[in-house]
């Protein structure tokens, strides 16, 4: 026999509210299964808005607390976690009243990438900040969550996935003139580099570059994904314009080293989203210090340049990655490094910085479903 009821569970978990998006648990629908079994046994569903959440433990805990508090005949309580990845409402980057050609518009009927819930440009100032690094560890620590997780080198002058994730031979199979994207570590992977010779890309001019990202998008077998991810190229190029047009971006990411927060390329980034009405979901601060053997650490370039520049300019610190000798060698010989040494400080530091990622795009999507 069971004396609790399932509206007095209800009742109790109306007054958790989800941390981020500031409504309870309740009205937010992230609750089902509710069962209630002999001697008082609870169990339910708390379905929280994507796999990488920061605050499931702390979400959790509050639930649990809640019942205990409001509910003491209980006498087991188990919380199942599970997510249902949200999508963008669809930011879309104006055209700078300039001209473009229609036909690939998001006006059309047929949007491009409609199964991708939310897509992510990892973009920076300058090149060489570790911004392919980031994008890497970052699709494959989604990955893990559970994610279904896609990405784009976007960077056709300096492509560096094939090599990131060894696959300097691969090349993509065509089926009825789409490309089937490669797949390793659980994400699925686009990149020039599987197309033609490195040397060959540098040479292209704006209009073929463009007309290249276009083809990923338009053409690559992307199917169902919560997370698209482009590593883009330095700067704010052909590249990144053609980009902000041809898609509705979730938001941008950006990276930056402490050195290079003081130069202006960094600001001129930033700006160039904004300009576009793309959300910045945060700048992320790689190579921000050295962790000696004792543990303590070493701020060879400054102390928290990364995270003085976002707060002046109104931008979410999503985290600092320290400078690992492990990171680069990881680059080279194609294993993310996240993979190669889970739990370490330094994977720890990239996957802080990827749920607060998973986190923005959480809130960002809540914020824009509110004001529709
Ligand atoms: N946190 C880090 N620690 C050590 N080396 C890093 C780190 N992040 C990036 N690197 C190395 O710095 C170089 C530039 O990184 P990359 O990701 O290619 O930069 P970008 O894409 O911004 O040009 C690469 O050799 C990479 O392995
Ligand atoms: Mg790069």
């Amino acid at each position: 026999m069971s004396t609790i009821t399932e509206a007095q569970i209800i009742a109790a978990l109306s007054t958790v509210n989800d941390p981020d998006l500031k409504k309870d648990l309740v009205t937010l629908g992230m609750i089902s299964d509710i069962r209630i079994e002999n001697g008082n046994n609870l169990s339910f569903t708390v379905t929280l808005t994507t796999p990488a959440c920061p605050m499931k433990e702390q979400i959790k805990q509050s639930c649990i607390a809640a019942i205990q508090a409001q509910v003491p005949d209980v006498s087991a309580i188990e919380v199942k976690m599970s997510s249902k990845v949200t999508s963008s409402c669809g930011h879309h980057g104006h055209n700078h009243g300039g001209h473009h050609h229609g036909e690939q518009h998001t006006c059309s009927h047929e949007r491009p990438l409609k199964d991708v819930k939310n897509i992510i440009a990892v973009a920076s100032g300058k090149g060489g900040v570790g911004k392919s690094t980031f994008a890497v560890n970052l699709a494959v620590t989604l990955a893990k969550t559970g994610a279904k997780v896609g990405l784009i080198d976007a960077d056709l002058y300096g492509p560096s996935i094939p090599t990131m994730f060894g696959l300097l031979d691969a090349k993509p199979e065509v089926v009825e003139k789409n490309l089937i994207p490669l797949e390793k570590y659980g994400v699925k992977l686009m990149s020039i580099g599987f197309m033609v010779d490195a040397d060959t890309a540098v040479v292209w001019r704006g209009p073929m570059a463009s007309s290249a990202i276009k083809q990923f998008i338009t053409e690559v077998e992307w199917k169902e994904l919560d997370y698209l991810i482009f590593d883009l190229p330095p700067g704010t190029g052909d590249i990144q314009i053609t980009l902000v047009q041809t898609i509705p971006l979730t938001g941008a990411v950006i990276v930056t080293t402490p050195q290079d927060v003081a130069l202006a390329d960094v600001s001129k980034a930033v700006s160039m989203f904004r300009k576009v009405d793309v959300p910045i979901l945060g700048l992320v601060e790689n190579m921000s210090y050295y962790e000696l053997p004792d543990g303590t650490k070493d701020y060879i370039f400054g102390h928290h340049g990364g995270e003085i520049f976002a707060r002046t300019h109104g931008l979410a610190f999503l985290g600092a990655i320290p400078i690992d000798r492990e990171v680069r060698e990881g680059g080279d010989n194609g294993t993310p490094y996240v993979l190669d040494h889970p739990g370490s400080a330094t994977s720890e530091a990239v996957n802080l910085a990827a749920m607060e990622v998973a986190r923005r795009v959480s809130i960002t999507n809540a914020e824009c479903s509110a004001t529709k």
